[in-house]
């Protein structure tokens, strides 16, 4: 397999490319940047359904146990920055970072990411309350999109980082990730 692009994209580089892709104008920065008050009065009850639903399902309530508290708000905060209208370096940045945490206490990357439709419900209940919610809304859907690569971004940049270690050679590691059997 040749060599890709993409694989020599590396470090802080990775948040510049991530965020170029989603191609979001300074119209649509600004449209979600103003629905902040809007997501405020919204996400006591986006936090309530998403933990109702971890809470209840075993799996994942063993990561919860005691930290209910701390972890509605530290969500809370991740989910008004969405609205914050600045998207920059230092945000998919302050993301990644979090998405980091998640791989760091073993919980398998399906369970964020299947948890985001709660995000893009609320976000996109928020996104219609503004003046222009076409605008609003498409901009949204990028910064779901956004998160979901962010998400995998920290899990598959560990995963090759520790393999590219053991084997002393990324593009090795690299070639070893594609093989579905292994070979
Ligand atoms: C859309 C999906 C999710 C988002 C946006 C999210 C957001 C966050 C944020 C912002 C933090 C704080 C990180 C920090 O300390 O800097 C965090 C920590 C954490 N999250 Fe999530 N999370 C998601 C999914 C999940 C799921 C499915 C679980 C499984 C139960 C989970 C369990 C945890 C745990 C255990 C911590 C660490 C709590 C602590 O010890 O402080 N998260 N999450």
């Amino acid at each position: 397999m040749e060599e890709r692009k993409s694989w020599l994209i590396k470090d802080d580089a990775i948040l510049k490319d991530l965020f170029d892709l989603t191609k979001m104008s300074d119209e649509e920065k600004k449209v979600l940047g103003e629905l902040k008050n809007v997501a405020e009065t919204m996400t006591t009850d986006m936090v309530d359904a998403f933990y109702g639903r971890l809470t209840k399902h075993d799996a994942t309530s063993e990561f919860i146990n005691g930290k209910l508290e701390k972890m509605r708000e530290t969500l809370r905060e991740w989910f008004l920055d969405l609205f914050q209208g600045v998207y920059d370096k230092d945000y998919v940045s302050k993301r990644l970072q979090i998405g980091r945490v998640h791989v760091k206490i073993g919980l398998p990357v399906r369970y964020p990411l299947a948890m985001m439709d709660i995000i893009i419900d609320y976000g996109q209940r928020i996104a219609g309350k503004s003046d222009k919610p076409e605008i609003a809304l498409q901009a949204y859907r990028k910064l779901a999109a956004l998160d979901i690569a962010i998400f995998n971004q920290a899990y598959e940049s560990t995963q090759l980082k520790h393999l590219a270690k053991m084997l002393g050679n990324e593009m090795l590691a690299r070639r070893i990730l594609t093989q579905e059997d292994g070979e």
